[in-house]
């Protein structure tokens, strides 16, 4: 059994995300001026989607199981990937203060917008290459079949309460709207 396959999924999902950032910043590169509206959702994609659902999962769930597992052998690594998911929400919280000054093309706004799509846009592009392929790779080796059994449960209990309160298709919608804006 693949305890990471769901997160690895859900990595798929948030680097299609990063694409249309990707996007926004060359257009904005270009002084081309993507909506506001644009900004707004995906905001609202990576706070709901990748950080309330994605990292939550990670956190409470896989971490926290691992760390007490491990009894301190993976804080170091475990420790940095928590720090990026927490200086991710800081370039986030960033970038949704700079939408108003950025729709009324104030330079500094614009500015303040650019640097905070591209910090978060890498750090989390690194985050998730980390995981995929030296994390996750590592936790399917260290959790016997009856620890991710065990784990696979939580997760899914945790799964339908987390998905009462933020609903996939919403984010889903969040992102196809992103696309349309773009
Ligand atoms: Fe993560
Ligand atoms: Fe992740």
């Amino acid at each position: 059994m693949k305890i990471t396959q769901a997160l690895i999924d859900e990595h798929i999902i948030i680097l299609k995300g990063l694409g249309f950032f990707k996007t926004a910043r060359d257009r904005i590169e270009k002084n081309q001026h993507p909506p506001k509206q644009f900004f707004q959702s995906a905001v609202s994609f990576f706070r709901y989607y990748a950080d309330q659902y994605h990292h939550y999962k990670e956190e409470f769930l896989m971490f926290g199981f691992l760390a007490r597992k491990k009894e301190g052998l993976l804080d170091l690594e475990i420790g940095s990937l928590r720090h990026q998911h927490e200086i991710g929400r800081q370039f986030l919280t960033n970038v949704e203060k700079s939408i108003n000054g950025y729709d009324m093309k104030n330079e500094i706004a614009i500015t303040s917008l650019l640097e905070n799509l591209a910090s978060f846009s890498s750090v989390l592009t690194r985050h998730i290459f980390r995981e995929d392929h030296l994390f996750f790779p590592m936790v399917e080796q260290e959790l016997s079949s009856n620890e991710k059994k065990m784990l696979m449960e939580q997760f899914k209990i945790e799964q339908q309460e987390l998905e009462k309160r933020n609903p996939l298709e919403k984010n889903l919608e969040l992102l196809d709207g992103m696309q349309k804006l773009m």
